[in-house]
């Protein structure tokens, strides 16, 4: 999560356009704009809520007329089971998205563990500040901020039998200011992190690896894919073999632009166990006007944009990702859209393997995007209306 405003609509409606473009919506459920697609592409039904011009003539174009997760069997060996859960959020509490940070982080009450996997909840995604888990940049890692992570890590480990964990570095690709390899910390200095996590949680196969939270305006793309990778690296050599790790794009890791931007670079990061299977793409949509996640309003159900990262996923190798924050307010229009969202998530469940909502955790029950349960055990509207249906 970035906590404010920072970028603009990625792209608007052609509502009053005669021909849909490439990659735009010709139809769908409540669809009132073009219908036929400019030359060169064909209108493609992709599920009730969104149909897309996608290159090509109708005998070529990609076939996606089934909308539930194909049977077949693909090139690609997947075995994550679909994971649906929450963020907690707290030891990130006041990290910039410049990556600074002077906080002591706040402990995300235990409780909501239980609570969430009692509902089905398999994953939950836990941030933290680069500075609180390593004082000295390249350093040690916190042995006291360590046993206090862990504690909560465990907790929620623990909460039921399948539960995963995302264990996420929120730092924005940066350290106070600075970007990793580009001006800021080494990729050797980001690698130790790794590496001390990874030699902690080797032997835990429900850790998942959260590589950096949001990467935003990084100047050479194919110098991060090299800090990513440099990271993916130190994880297996610290003995971690068998965890997924998730690959973060840019753009404060959008969903809309991973297959134009960091998508490209970050398909040539390898794994030293082989395969691609356990490299997952970390990607992030919010359903507000300009996709910031600070309103309470919701204004699409981001079924176009993911649709073309599906078609981006399966035209790469049959790759994956996880959507690892999405979520809207407590109201009517969030409850429809965050509904959408997340019935088309599942129903693609081959590419696109999980979700968790911003947020639960140490956040105040006003906080716009509250998800945290209630003092009587009752959860927040929109998690009882648009997610708790769509858990795994
Ligand atoms: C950290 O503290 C300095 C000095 O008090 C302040 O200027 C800065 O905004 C703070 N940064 C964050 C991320 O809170
Ligand atoms: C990925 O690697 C291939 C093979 O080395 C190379 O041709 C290609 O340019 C690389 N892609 C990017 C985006 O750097």
């Amino acid at each position: 999560m970035k906590y404010f405003i920072s970028f603009a609509l990625v792209a608007a409606a052609p509502f009053a356009a005669a021909q849909a473009p490439v990659y735009g919506q010709c139809g769908g459920q409540n669809w009132q704009g073009a219908t036929t697609c400019v030359a060169g592409s064909v209108c493609t039904y992709s599920n009730a809520y969104y149909s897309q011009c996608l290159p090509g003539t109708a005998t070529t174009a990609p076939s996606s007329t089934s909308t539930s997760s194909s049977a077949t069997s693909s090139s690609t060996a997947h075995t994550i089971p679909f994971l649906g859960g929450v963020n907690t959020a707290g030891y990130d509490f006041s990290v910039a998205t410049d990556g600074s940070f002077n906080g002591t982080g706040v402990d995300p009450p235990v409780s909501q563990y239980s609570h969430f996997a009692q509902e089905g909840v398999n994953l939950f995604r836990i941030p933290f500040a680069w500075q609180l888990m390593s004082p000295t940049l390249g350093g040690t890692i916190s042995s006291t901020f360590f046993a206090r992570y862990d504690a909560t890590v465990q907790a929620a480990l623990s909460s039921s039998s399948g539960t995963y964990v995302i264990i996420d570095l929120h730092n924005y690709a940066r350290w106070n200011g600075a970007i990793i390899s580009q001006g800021g910390p080494t990729d050797a200095q980001f690698a130790s992190l790794w590496s001390q996590l990874a030699a902690k949680y080797a032997s835990q196969p429900r850790i998942i690896f959260g590589i950096m939270n949001e990467p935003h305006d990084i100047p050479s793309l194919s110098t991060w894919a090299q800090s990513v990778q440099a990271a993916v690296t130190a994880i297996r050599a610290a003995g971690a073999t068998t965890q997924y790790l998730l690959l973060p794009g840019s753009s404060y890791s959008s969903a809309a632009t991973l297959p134009t931007e960091a998508g490209p670079y970050l398909l040539n990061v390898t794994d030293p166990v082989g395969g691609t299977s356990k490299l997952i793409f970390d990607v992030h949509k919010y359903l507000d006007s300009d996709n910031s996640g600070t309103h309470s309003e919701c204004v699409t159900n981001n079924v176009d944009v993911l649709t073309t990262l599906v078609t981006w996923l399966k035209s790469n190798g049959n790759r994956q990702a996880l959507l690892s924050e999405t979520g809207g307010g407590n109201v009517a229009s969030c409850e429809t859209d965050l509904a959408q969202e997340l019935a088309y998530l599942k129903s693609n469940s081959d590419n696109l393997v999980g979700f968790s909502i911003w947020s639960a955790g140490a956040f105040d029950s006003t906080y716009i995007l509250s998800v945290v349960p209630n003092a009587d055990g009752s959860d927040q509207p929109l998690w009882t209306t648009a997610v708790k249906p769509y858990l795994p």
